[in-house]
Parts: C-alpha cells; structure tokens; sequence
C-alpha cells in the first residue's frame, strides 16, 4: 500500500481529542525527572517505551498518570506544551483544543494555576514560533467523586477566561456519565462548551447519556455508538461529532485491528468523524501517524479526506465564520489534486 498522499499529508488540519499528558515524550519526561529530582522508576527513556504494552484503558492509564509525577513547574508544563505544538505544525495542525487532567496534578499539590500559567506560556510560544493556534479544555477525572470535580470546578473559576471548554476522561468501565451531570450542568450554565469521552471501552448507552444527561457537543471516540443503529441515526441526523483516535484504538485493544474499526460504518452512515492523536507519545504517532494508519487501512479517495478533515474545523468550538474560512483554506488546498 503507497504511503498517505502527500496532499493529505501536508493538509492544513485540526485535532480535537489530544491529552496534553498524553504528550509527554519519555525523552523530556526523563529531562523533566531529572531537573525536579523525580525517580520515574525505569533506567531510561528506553526502559519507558518497552512499558508501553497496553491490554487496556486502565493499564494505560496507570502508567499514563505515573508518569505526569516529573511535571511540577509552569516551566514543565509550557515545555510540554511546546514540544507538542512542534510536533502538531509538522503534521500540519493549524488548530488544537487540547485536553489536560488538572486533578492528576492536583494530587502531587501541583495548582491549577501552575499548570494553567505554563499550558498557556506554551501556547503563547507555539503560536509565535509554530503558528499553531490552540485552547484548553478542562478534564474532570470519571474515576473520582462528583464532590472532587466540584472542587475542581470551584479553582476554575478565577481562570474562566484560559480555559474554552470542559471534558470527562479517564477509566470508562463502571463510571458512566451519570454521575457528572450536576457538574457539566453547572459548567454549561457559566456558558462553557462540553465534552465527554463515551464508548470507548463503555457501551453504546454511554454516548447516549453523556448527550442526554450531559449536553455534550461531542462525543471524544464514541466508536461503541456502532452497537445502536438508533443512536447513530441520532449522531447523523443532530450533526454531532465522534473524535476518534485510531492509533489509540488499536494500541489500548479496542479494535486491536484497525480495519474492523467502527469508524468506517459510522463515516458510511453520515456520522462526521474526526480522526485525532489522544496519547501520541503513547500511542505510536501524532496526528499524521494516525492518518497514515487510516489509509493503510481504507485506502480512502481525497475527496473522503477532504471530507474528514473539514469535520474536525466544523466540530470544533470556535465561531461560523472561522470555520468558514479555514473550510475554504483546505478545498483551496485539495484543489491542488
Ligand atoms: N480515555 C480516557 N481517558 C484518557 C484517555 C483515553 O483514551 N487518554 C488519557 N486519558
Ligand atoms: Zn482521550
């Protein structure tokens, strides 16, 4: 099979569903041990890679959360940042709504605050150097209480302004969305944009409540919502997107082969698909990586990618007009063909 056409490959995009944790390389994350005198546990970065076998979510997960130990300082936190938008302008991301799991930190009495200061000195920088345009969005931790995320949701509030939307993340299994649903009603009521991871490793009936009870405009993977024809009509006909993440699919045992991926039967029913990076330092590749990985295994026309591409500017938060004009951008872009 040829290699991602070079038009796709050198697209304008933009990505959705990316874990700023998930970002960690573990080359800076041994930089980041050694400059705050964090053991990680393994010998060297090498060591860390060969751990990256993954039967589940939660097995990630744990090693995913041990490694976030080494970001203590603003300083860590905006050289992550940095180093990811390096990485997004190579594959030609334009855009990034980026995750980050601000109660992971605050465990370790890393402050919001902290991490907001360094994500957004990040941004700042990655917009000048890489001219990567990108916001954050808030993750509460499905694992932990509604009280926490409570908590959480109180310490933002001085910090509105930094931060363009809210999230659910971590272990799907046994923590449906249900229980946040006070939570995202008061994210919504200060007038925030809502996400929520749903149907990823949890059933179909996840996606419906993170949209019901949730008010979600986006489901982050969603791949489960296969299982219910009714659903997915629903996912057609009210326009809501999917972020998947292919790579982190295969890599986490959800469609351990890629071409059995949902993804296909959803884009064939009309479902607007994005296809993201989740954890790339993790997962095996950014946001290209990925793509190549879909064209490996669907061998799509241009006219599909251009369709799929245009999806993540549609889906993403920001107003009409910007969407408009980075639309026109890309069709500019595949007029080239
Ligand atoms: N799923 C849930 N939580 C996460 C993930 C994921 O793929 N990556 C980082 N946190
Ligand atoms: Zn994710």
């Amino acid at each position: 099979m040829p290699v991602l056409p070079e038009l796709v490959r050198s697209a304008p995009k933009a990505e959705l569903h990316v874990h700023i944790e998930g970002t960690l390389e573990p080359e800076l994350a041994f930089a980041l041990a050694a400059r705050n005198a964090v053991d990680l546990g393994w010998s060297d970065a090498a060591a860390l890679r060969q751990a990256y076998a993954f039967g589940d979510l939660q097995s990630f997960l744990d090693l995913y959360y041990a490694c976030t130990r080494v970001l203590c300082t603003a300083a860590d936190f905006r050289d992550l940042m940095l180093a990811y938008l390096a990485r997004a302008a190579a594959d030609g991301v334009v855009y990034a709504e980026i995750f980050f799991d601000p109660q992971v930190h605050a465990e370790r009495g890393v402050a919001l605050g902290t991490v907001l200061d360094g994500l957004c000195a990040g941004l700042e920088l990655g917009r000048s150097v890489h001219g990567v345009e990108g916001t954050l969005i808030l993750c509460f931790l499905r694992h932990l209480s509604e009280a926490e995320a409570f908590a959480t949701l109180a310490e933002a509030r001085p910090h509105l302004d930094r931060i363009a939307g809210f999230g659910l993340d971590s272990g799907e299994r046994g923590n449906p969305p249900a229980r946040f649903e006070r939570v995202f009603a008061a994210c919504r009521a200060l007038g925030k944009p809502v996400v929520a991871h749903a149907g990823e490793e949890g059933p179909a009936e996840y996606v419906s409540d993170a949209l019901d009870r949730l008010g979600a405009l986006r489901i982050d993977h969603g791949v489960r919502a296969i299982d219910d024809p009714l659903l997915v009509q629903r996912l057609v006909r009210h326009g809501i997107p999917l972020t998947v993440c292919p790579l982190s699919n295969v890599r986490l045992q959800v469609t351990p082969e890629l071409h059995r991926n949902p993804l296909q039967a959803l884009l064939d029913a009309g479902v607007a698909v994005t296809l993201n990076s989740d954890d790339p330092a993790y997962f095996g590749g950014y946001l290209n990586a990925n793509l190549e990985a879909v064209h490996q295994a669907f061998d799509w026309p241009l006219a599909t990618w251009q369709q799929v591409l245009g999806n993540a500017f549609r889906a993403s938060f920001r107003p009409a007009h910007w969407q408009q004009a980075r639309l026109e951008h890309l069709a500019r872009h595949f007029a080239r063909a």
